[in-house]
């Protein structure tokens, strides 16, 4: 999609639909005075007659408005004032691109000059506006035999004043650049597990290479791993024909010397559960196991069209998680990079058995933080529901930044204890530590269970199972989560450098 900073009289603006704001009751924005006062009247004689109040996402299009260019003038509501935040800007921004699908117009122009969230910071605002413009175009139809018919809608315009522009520059960048990011992710995430292999991820990382000079991609494969000790990890694919595959990105847009974040994403292409075997119901949803490593594909695009001035590695620790004869057997007992040895009460907590090695892994380049990302527990769904992503670290300034990335990118994140007290429920009889601690707190053991192999430097873990995909029914799907937060701490990161 094309996005473009426009300016000018709204009334005489080449679009062929400007969208412009009715306020709560009926108040309209300054361009839709504008448009009002050109066309004498006409916009608060439909509003006088009732037609639209100016609730938030209410829309109401609207034909050969006299006295303006355009075609086609689409009224939305963005209701009092004091309920405008960014769930509800979200709300007003995604009725505004059902009406625009629905019309098959070429371009859009979005006149927004009223408050539209409670965000102070103007650059956000605006590129919130792109991101979930953007995120309305997503179509997933890799694997139709019909593909979805080509989108009309070729250009999206933002009016701004002219001093804004450059802020506004900036906002659609870095915008375009998050949209993009999640739909790497979604299409990561939606694509099946016949497909989406740790090989297939593998081959993503590659592409990532030739396309951007800025970031290096290598493959760690089983062999490799295998000398580097990585024992854990590799358990997971024991059941699988499939070969596990750890893959590092690296992006240089830093000094030789600066400290990289890394970001760890989880990458079980498929999910079974393995001998503990997951029943039948739903299953297929377990193609979603990836969404961590989509989500680190997504972040590393997004920072490699940003070019931000640091240096980032994504790391993903791909596996397919099969029962088979040559599967690994509860009571297993496996050494880990670490030297750590952990005995596999329950194959299907084999997130944390690919993460701890990946993890171990990362300490190699000195990191200045480290992140994971991982669909790993359903307990998670429990405790946060499908709204925030789950936070737990052995750092809570990094814990609270991350947190505050999610607020910043609409995409929320919350803190959950990692105490003492929770560590001793991995205790085992047979090796140092088990996999799995129980039902209570089914979160914060997993994430106990990641937190023996970090000690050596900053990191949180984001447990995305809540959040990740949208179940069942019509609306099934990848989100896309959480690159924006993921992005926002990259982008916070490297302000923080300048
Ligand atoms: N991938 C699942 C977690 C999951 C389940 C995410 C459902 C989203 C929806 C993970 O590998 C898993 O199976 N976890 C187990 C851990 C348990 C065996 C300790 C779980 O959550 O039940
Ligand atoms: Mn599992
Ligand atoms: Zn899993």
């Amino acid at each position: 999609m094309d996005f473009e900073i426009v300016n000018g009289e709204i009334q005489s603006l080449e679009t062929e639909c400007l969208v412009i704001a009715v306020e709560a009751d009926g108040n309209l924005s300054p361009a839709a005075k504008a448009v009002d006062s050109a066309s004498s009247g006409y916009i608060s004689e439909i509003i006088n007659q009732g037609d639209i109040s100016g609730k938030t996402a209410q829309t109401l299009l609207l034909h050969k408005v006299p006295g303006v260019t355009t075609k086609r003038v689409l009224l939305v509501g963005f209701g009092k004032e004091e309920d405008r935040n960014n769930r509800n800007l979200r709300k007003a921004v995604t009725a505004v691109m059902g009406i625009v699908k629905g019309t098959g117009v070429s371009s859009v122009t979005f006149a927004l000059d009223c408050k539209l969230s409670d965000d102070a910071d103007q650059y956000r605002q605006l590129r919130h506006v792109v991101e979930w413009a953007g995120a309305e175009l997503y179509v997933y139809d890799e694997t139709k035999s019909k593909k979805a018919d080509p989108l009309k809608l070729e250009q999206i315009a933002l009016v701004v004043n002219d001093g804004d522009a450059e802020i506004a520059e900036t906002a659609l960048l870095d915008g375009t650049a998050i949209v993009n990011g999640m739909s790497i992710a979604r299409d990561l995430g939606n694509l099946p597990g016949n497909i989406c292999t740790p090989t297939y991820l593998a081959e993503q990382a590659l592409e990532l290479d030739d396309e951007f000079e800025s970031l290096t991609a290598t493959i760690v494969d089983e062999d490799e791993m295998a000398e580097l000790g990585m024992h854990c990890l590799l358990s997971v694919g024991n059941g699988s024909e499939q070969p596990s595959k750890l893959i590092v990105m690296e992006y240089k847009g830093g000094e030789e010397g600066d400290k990289p974040h890394v970001l760890v994403g989880k990458g079980i292409t498929f999910d079974t559960g393995g001998i503990s075997l997951k029943p039948g119901a739903g299953m297929d949803e377990m193609k979603y196991d990836m969404c961590g490593a989509a989500s680190v594909f997504g972040a590393m695009t997004a920072l490699c069209e940003m070019e931000l001035p640091i240096n980032v590695v994504g790391i993903v620790a791909a596996a397919e998680n099969m029962p088979s004869g040559h599967a690994t057997k509860p009571g297993d007992i496996v050494t880990t990079m670490s030297g750590q040895t952990v005995e596999i009460l329950n194959t299907d907590a084999e997130g944390r058995l690919v993460l701890c090695d990946a993890l171990t892994y990362a300490g190699k380049f000195e990191p200045a933080s480290v992140v994971d990302i991982a669909t790993l527990t359903g307990a998670c769904i429990i405790a946060l529901g499908h709204h925030a992503t789950g936070v737990l670290s052995n750092n809570d300034d990094l814990a609270q930044e991350l947190m505050q990335a999610g607020n910043q990118a609409a995409d929320k994140a919350w803190q959950l204890p990692l105490w003492d007290e929770f560590q001793e429920q991995l205790d085992s009889n047979f090796a140092d530590i088990a996999n799995i601690g129980g039902r209570p707190g089914g979160t914060i053991t997993a994430a106990c269970f990641l937190s023996r192999f970090t000690k050596e430097y900053r990191w949180a873990h984001l447990d995305i199972a809540g959040v990740a995909w949208h179940s069942g029914g019509k609306n099934k799907g990848a989100t896309g989560r959480c690159v924006p937060l993921l992005t926002q701490y990259l982008l916070n990161q490297s302000a923080d450098e300048e």
